[in-house]
């Protein structure tokens, strides 16, 4: 992974709001009063989401304040963790798994729609709505291959993606048009496509030919019949 550092630009005034040092508090109050630092990871994603989608300098030092930690320690977490955007992002940010899964089902081909439609990894699209990252496995290799789309909706994946289907997803999305979470193609979450087999086969459990397994009460007389002789 490349290194990740503080944007350039940073502004100039910015203080958490009341809303989100609120529920920063709920997550430090789960801890004993010497550890609030344990609910930092918790905290900067409010954090984030309270500062339009990115962690500016600013929220890095309040969140230190507030957790009783060291800026450095703050910045460490901020700054290894991809999901904590060091820069200004789109109304709609893509994190595109470029992780082997995900490439080999054509990760690579999605790059080019990103780079055509919205700018170069990390960019910003012209009109603030649309940015993108590529990033390491999300979790979802079954349905390689995937992005996780944030907005001020929430943060959604969407998967079995192709040249085409994601184009759409993108132009959709700029255009303000709802869009579907999940499976971009007839794919019922991650089932075989076409739907469920397995439980579904003929045969598989045949209720009149299994064996009745005994109950508790009978296995109990029997293991006491057993000792007796
Ligand atoms: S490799 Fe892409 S989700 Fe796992």
């Amino acid at each position: 992974m490349s290194s990740r550092r503080l944007a350039k630009n940073q502004p100039t005034d910015f203080k958490l709001s009341k809303k989100a040092l609120k529920e920063i508090e709920v997550w430090a109050k789960k801890y004993p009063k010497d550890r609030r630092r344990s609910a930092l990871i918790p905290a900067l994603w409010i954090a984030q989401k309270d500062a339009d989608g990115w962690l500016p300098e600013m929220a890095i030092r309040e969140l230190g304040d507030l957790l009783g930690m060291a800026y450095i320690r703050v910045y460490e977490v901020a700054t290894f963790y991809t999901m904590f955007n060091l820069e200004p992002v789109g109304t709609h940010h893509i994190q595109l798994c470029g992780t082997t899964p995900c490439w080999l089902r054509g990760a690579g081909e999605l790059k080019k729609v990103c780079e055509s439609k919205i700018g170069p990894k990390g960019s910003v699209s012209a009109d603030g709505k649309l940015s993108w990252i590529e990033v390491e496995c999300l979790g979802a290799c079954a349905n390689a291959p995937m992005v996780q789309i944030s907005n001020a909706d929430g943060d959604d994946y969407y998967e079995d993606l192709t040249e085409e289907n994601f184009g759409k997803l993108i132009d959709d999305l700029a255009a303000g048009r709802p869009v579907k979470a999940g499976p971009q193609n007839d794919r019922h979450t991650s089932e075989p496509t076409g739907g469920a087999s397995t439980l579904n086969t003929k045969g598989l459990y045949n209720k009149i030919k299994a064996k009745k397994l005994p109950n508790s009460q009978a296995k109990k007389a029997a293991a006491k019949k057993k000792v007796k002789s």
